[in-house]
């Protein structure tokens, strides 16, 4: 069954720039210079990026805290880049309308932190952002089916949330690829976790339209050359 893309209003469906042909870059700025955030955003901004990845850690869903809703704000000052806000949180009801509000061009909620998706990404879209589901690496792909036509973009976790710098999961590609084949194409499949030179290709051929990259961007002097590489790999005919 695919899912019926031409159900999505446009205000809540992806930002163009991130629907364009061809694969999109989004940095983490978890492995940023948060003493320098302005000077960070800029560089990957000039660098080619597609949006910003922002990680939102609680400390209860994923073993780590990073940064919340005035964060979010900060970046939405700072740049005019879309935000993708990945919400690796407990409880995501009771804070979509706010990070909406903070400037979340997407929202992303994990299944395994929502006791019932469907109504939750009606109210991200509602909010006036699109609406994405996350899934785990030991989370079976097929928990997803019930609520793919309400999202507009699905995340694979190839690695278990909560840092950055860890090792691929290669369990995602399977997931990729039956998502791919499941939505014909035309659900946007975005890839978190461990993504870089080695594994950039790879993921696209599965799928993946969307990459996002902490360590392989952050951890290099060129950001430039590092999001180019990254690009032009996962650039598949
Ligand atoms: C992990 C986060 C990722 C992470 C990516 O919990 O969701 O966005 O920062 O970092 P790398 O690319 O270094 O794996
Ligand atoms: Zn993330």
């Amino acid at each position: 069954m695919s899912v019926e893309m031409s159900e999505c209003v446009p205000k809540v469906c992806l930002p163009a720039e991130l629907i364009a042909a061809g694969p999109a870059i989004l940095p983490s700025l978890l492995l940023c210079d948060f003493a320098n955030l302005g000077e960070e955003i800029a560089r990957v901004e000039q660098a080619g990026a597609a949006a910003l990845h922002l990680d939102v850690m609680d400390g209860h869903f994923v073993p780590n805290l990073s940064y919340g809703l005035p964060l979010v704000d900060a970046c939405k000052k700072a740049s005019r880049l879309p935000l993708d806000v990945h919400l690796m949180i407990a409880n995501p009801e009771k804070y979509i309308e706010a990070y909406v509000e903070a400037g979340a061009d997407m929202v992303t909620i994990h299944l395994e932190a929502a006791a019932d998706p469907g109504p939750l990404l009606q109210r991200i879209r509602a909010a006036g952002a699109a609406a994405a589901l996350a899934i785990n690496p030991p989370t079976p792909v097929s928990a997803l089916d019930p609520f793919l036509s309400g999202c507009d973009m699905v995340l694979v976790m190839s690695v278990m949330p909560g840092f950055g710098g860890q090792a691929f999961d290669p369990a995602a590609l399977e997931k990729l690829r039956y998502l791919r084949d499941k939505t014909a194409g035309q659900l946007p499949l975005e890839v978190d976790g461990g993504i870089g030179p080695d594994t950039a290709e790879r993921v696209a051929e599965a799928g993946a339209q969307l990459l996002v990259a902490g360590s392989a961007i952050f951890k290099q002097a060129d950001y430039a050359s590092s999001i180019q590489q990254l690009k032009q790999l996962a650039t598949t005919n």
